[in-house]
């Protein structure tokens, strides 16, 4: 029997991901970048037991379908050469499969706790590499602070991995989630984007331009440009929307607070508080805010009507051992 524990934290795209180049590998059709978030992560702990008849998973107290799982582990399987069956235990401190980007901070703990537990020690890169095998945002929560990631060329996925830009302290942005329904979503980001094969007629465009948005946002983020980082981000949530609602058939993650807060954030910067709101497959709104500015988002995102609870949080770290 062998056991190991990590923690991944999760992470919230400024440039978004959506789309793919290749299924079975799972390759981005467009490079993303991220920030990390302190106050949201998941644990996970793995255990690989010779007695085990069959895998078995649990987010929380709930017992879930290990298909996902196992496919997951048993890249990590074939490659430390054994064939034991493994018990995950997983809990993330905030509503799972929400928009809150649990299956990024799931599969990267997943990824360091498996590796670790098979007795294989992998470098970040090659970690980054692993976790976008159980979804491309799980690739950039194998890092903190802020994160690119790669779309690469390569059909072996070797050069699709994310990489560290900033530290969590090299810029001490804050994030504030307004959550506006505790759900699980109904269409998860993996099924939403192979709908694109029913495609928006706004695709090619999406990935054409993808690589000068990422351009424009590294040139923001090394200038320290608050401004500009937030405006690229307002703008990269608002054109994967557009080509989430064109989609056939159209895919609307927004409830009306969703819509609210939108507006809510607007109305900030108009009286001086700097604030950008972002929105993943989900109905929930992370406002990025300039460093000190988030006690008073917070403050005002929990005023509109819909807001169920606000979470505040600084940058997180990288994935780590328990
Ligand atoms: C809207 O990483 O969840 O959050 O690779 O199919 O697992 P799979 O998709 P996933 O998609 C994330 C989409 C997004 C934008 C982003 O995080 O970049």
């Amino acid at each position: 029997m062998s056991q190991a524990s990590a923690r991944a934290h999760s992470n919230i795209a400024l440039i978004k991901y959506w789309g793919k180049r290749q299924t079975r590998l799972n390759l981005p059709a467009v490079g993303s970048i991220s920030v990390t978030l302190d106050d949201l992560y998941t644990d996970t702990t793995v255990v690989f037991d010779e007695a085990l008849p069959a895998d078995r998973a649990r987010i929380g107290e709930a017992e879930v379908d290990t298909a996902r799982f196992s496919e997951f582990v048993d890249i990590v399987r074939e490659a430390a050469g054994i064939t034991t069956r493994v018990d995950i235990a997983s809990t993330n401190n905030f509503p799972t499969g929400a928009g809150l980007a649990s299956s990024a901070s799931g599969f990267a703990a997943l990824a360091l706790a498996t590796t670790r537990a098979a007795g294989l020690d992998l470098s970040a890169r090659e970690l980054s590499i692993l976790a976008r095998r159980g979804s491309g945002s799980a690739a950039r929560s194998i890092f903190g602070g802020l994160v690119e990631m790669h779309r690469g060329e390569r059909t072996d996925g070797q050069d699709a991995f994310a990489e560290p830009m900033l530290t969590a302290d090299a810029w001490p942005l804050e994030v504030v989630v307004a959550i506006t329904d505790t759900g699980t979503k109904k269409i998860n980001s993996t099924a939403g984007m192979s709908s694109l094969d029913t495609r928006s007629d706004y695709y090619e465009a999406w990935v054409n331009r993808a690589e000068d948005d990422l351009a424009d946002m590294r040139a923001a983020i090394a200038a320290r440009d608050f401004t500009t980082v937030g405006a690229l981000s307002e703008m990269s949530c608002l054109k994967l929307h557009a080509l989430m609602l064109s989609t056939r058939p159209g895919l609307i993650y927004w409830n009306a607070a969703t819509v609210s807060a939108m507006h809510a954030v607007r109305e900030m910067r108009d009286n001086g508080l700097e604030a950008y709101f972002t929105i993943d497959a989900g109905p929930q709104v992370k406002a990025l805010c300039a460093p000190g500015q988030g006690a008073a988002v917070a403050a005002e995102l929990a005023r509109v009507p819909g807001v169920i609870e606000t979470r505040r949080t600084g940058l997180g770290p990288d994935a780590h051992s328990q």
